[in-house]
């Protein structure tokens, strides 16, 4: 490894293999991966133990990692600038999660939010890997030693706990992980659902035409925008108080075009909201219609995407091997091989 690879910062984030990408993950988080893949040294995990702490079928599993590969691969995330890798192929993630999990208090864990809302969801088998759920999340992430670790904001409690857990490492058994500093996008880059403005735009929104999917049909995607709630006046301003909808709207083509809100606003002055609906249409349309053949280029050829994390285990085991040789000596594990 040369020299400048050695100082590059190690960004790590994962995601759960978990159904399609709409505008608001790829404009609030995959868009800022692509771009910290071009200068760090990234790490971007499918997390598919994670997501077997909710009932599934193992079958769709497997081809929810496939899509969820090629989606990532279609919005740019290159397997040859950036190291995709799935969690269960690696060893390592696991182990690390017991480690740390007997320095983690049981307290601790009860009083994650996330666990707390999912276990209210699941009363009825609840099962522990749910309240373990934020160990495994922390060693995915201290057994890279990552710097920055890219998250949204539901995941911030998360990130402490991980924080907490290293420092409880490196106190206990001497000076081993570095602490990761979490990057959260800022709220304003907020997309929200275009049916009920005020709520994020979400996978679960029972209103379907509230989301656009990055893998949407161009006419879909323009129906979609064009059946957007607004409000009762035509004028085209920023004012999420009182125009949330059109707020949201202007969001996304400030976010896909750069415009800022004021040239937004003057560009559409004394214009209707059809013609804004259908200007915004373009912008998204230009924006994911490439997204979209890219995806079904990537998704028909299975061998392209098998290859592409087949590369980034191979960099991810690399890394992960040379850690964990030094926390098993510091713990007191041994290996006789
Ligand atoms: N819990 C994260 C989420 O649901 C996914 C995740 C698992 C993750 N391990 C991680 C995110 C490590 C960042 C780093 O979004």
């Amino acid at each position: 490894m040369n020299g400048e690879s050695e100082n590059r910062k190690v960004v790590l984030t994962c995601a759960q293999p978990t159904g399609k990408l709409h505008l608001g993950n790829y404009l609030g988080a995959v868009k800022n991966w692509v771009e910290m893949s071009e200068k760090y040294e990234c790490y971007f995990g499918v997390v598919d133990m994670h997501a077997i702490t909710i009932p599934y079928v193992p079958a769709d599993l497997k081809k929810n990692v496939y899509e969820c590969t090629a989606q990532y691969m279609a919005c740019g995330l290159d397997p040859e600038k950036c190291n995709l890798f799935l969690q269960s192929s690696i060893v390592g993630h696991a182990e690390l999660a017991w480690i740390l999990g007997c320095i983690c208090p049981l307290g601790q864990l009860e009083r994650m939010t996330q666990y707390k809302d999912k276990a209210s969801k699941h009363k009825e088998n609840l099962n522990s890997g749910l309240l373990y759920y934020p160990v495994l999340m922390a060693s995915d992430i201290l057994i890279y030693n990552a710097d920055v670790v890219p998250v949204g904001e539901d995941q911030k409690q998360h990130i402490e706990l991980t924080r907490d857990l290293a420092q409880k490492f490196n106190s206990r058994y001497s000076d081993t992980f570095k602490i990761p500093e979490p990057y959260i996008p800022q709220a304003g880059a907020r997309i929200m659902s275009l049916q009920t403005p005020t709520s994020k735009m979400s996978k679960s929104d029972p209103n379907q035409n509230g989301t656009l999917y990055i893998t949407d049909d161009p006419a879909v995607l323009r129906k979609k925008i064009m059946s957007a709630v607004t409000d009762s006046d035509s004028e085209v301003r920023y004012d999420i108080e009182n125009k949330a909808g059109v707020s949201n709207l202007m969001s996304i083509m400030s976010a896909l075009s750069g415009k800022s809100f004021d040239d937004i606003e003057t560009e559409f002055k004394g214009k209707g909201y059809g013609d804004f609906k259908k200007a915004v249409a373009d912008v998204v349309v230009d924006a994911l219609a490439p997204v979209r053949e890219k995806f079904l280029e990537i998704s028909a050829d299975k061998k392209r995407i098998e290859s592409a994390l087949a590369k980034g285990n191979q960099a991810a085991q690399r890394r992960v091997n040379r850690l964990m040789s030094k926390v098993y000596r510091k713990v007191g594990f041994m290996r006789f091989e």
